[in-house]
């Protein structure tokens, strides 16, 4: 339980309310220090042991029946948390935590969180996409945490945020250890330019269930 204490006893709060502060303002906010270090470093040896373990395969773009394997347009591996270890939990728990958080102020009405690891290797990219489209996809909100001690400028690898009809980025974020990212899933378009160094994150969404998969348990 040394975890999850650590978890409570840093002020998630206080990141929540500039997190939603940002989102209501802009749709898009960053924070540094955003998890504890403890936590980051159990996080970097289990992407580790999974990636050891080739756990990690390349990324599909879509759901379900529409799933596609398209390596011009993303070439990251991922892995999806399932919880099936006290690292993990901690994570989930502080997740959700974060979805609570997001309903309350918000009224989001978010039911779930997914998330998963992914490894960009030295080369991959992700090119401009958003993760949700109005009506058809359940994704409401965008998280990513980063995992990279000392990234530089030079390393490749940032996140570019638009606004929804800029073609100039309004943020040009460096992954960076405990930085973390969120926005609003259909409104703010991204991309990750290639990276030059092994690049390691977590990537999240909170979903609303769709009618269809409430109402048959899905
Ligand atoms: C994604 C994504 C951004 C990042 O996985 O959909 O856009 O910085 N990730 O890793
Ligand atoms: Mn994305």
């Amino acid at each position: 339980m040394e975890c999850s204490l650590a978890v409570q006893s840093f002020s998630q709060e206080k990141l929540f309310t500039s997190v939603i502060k940002d989102l209501v303002k802009q749709g898009w906010s960053v924070q540094q220090n955003s998890l504890p270090e403890k936590l980051l470093q159990d996080l970097v040896d289990e992407i580790n042991y999974f990636d050891n373990k080739q756990l990690l395969l390349p990324a599909a773009i879509g759901r379900r029946h529409q799933k596609q394997f398209d390596q011009s347009i993303r070439s990251d591996r991922t892995l999806w948390l399932d919880g099936r270890s006290k690292t993990q939990l901690v994570l989930l728990d502080f997740l959700e935590a974060f979805r609570l958080n997001l309903n309350e102020q918000l009224w989001l009405g978010l039911d779930e969180v997914e998330c998963h690891y992914a490894i960009y290797d030295k080369g991959s990219f992700y090119k401009r996409h958003l993760d949700a489209f109005n009506g058809h996809e359940t994704r409401v909100v965008s998280v990513v945490f980063y995992l990279n001690k000392d990234w530089q400028e030079v390393d490749g690898g940032s996140l570019k945020l638009y606004s929804a009809k800029d073609i100039q980025a309004v943020s040009t974020v460096l992954p960076e250890r405990g930085t973390c990212v969120c926005f609003m899933s259909s409104e703010i378009p991204h991309e990750v330019l290639p990276s030059f160094r092994s690049r390691m994150s977590i990537a999240g969404w909170f979903r609303r269930q769709s009618t269809i998969e409430k109402r048959f348990g899905l």
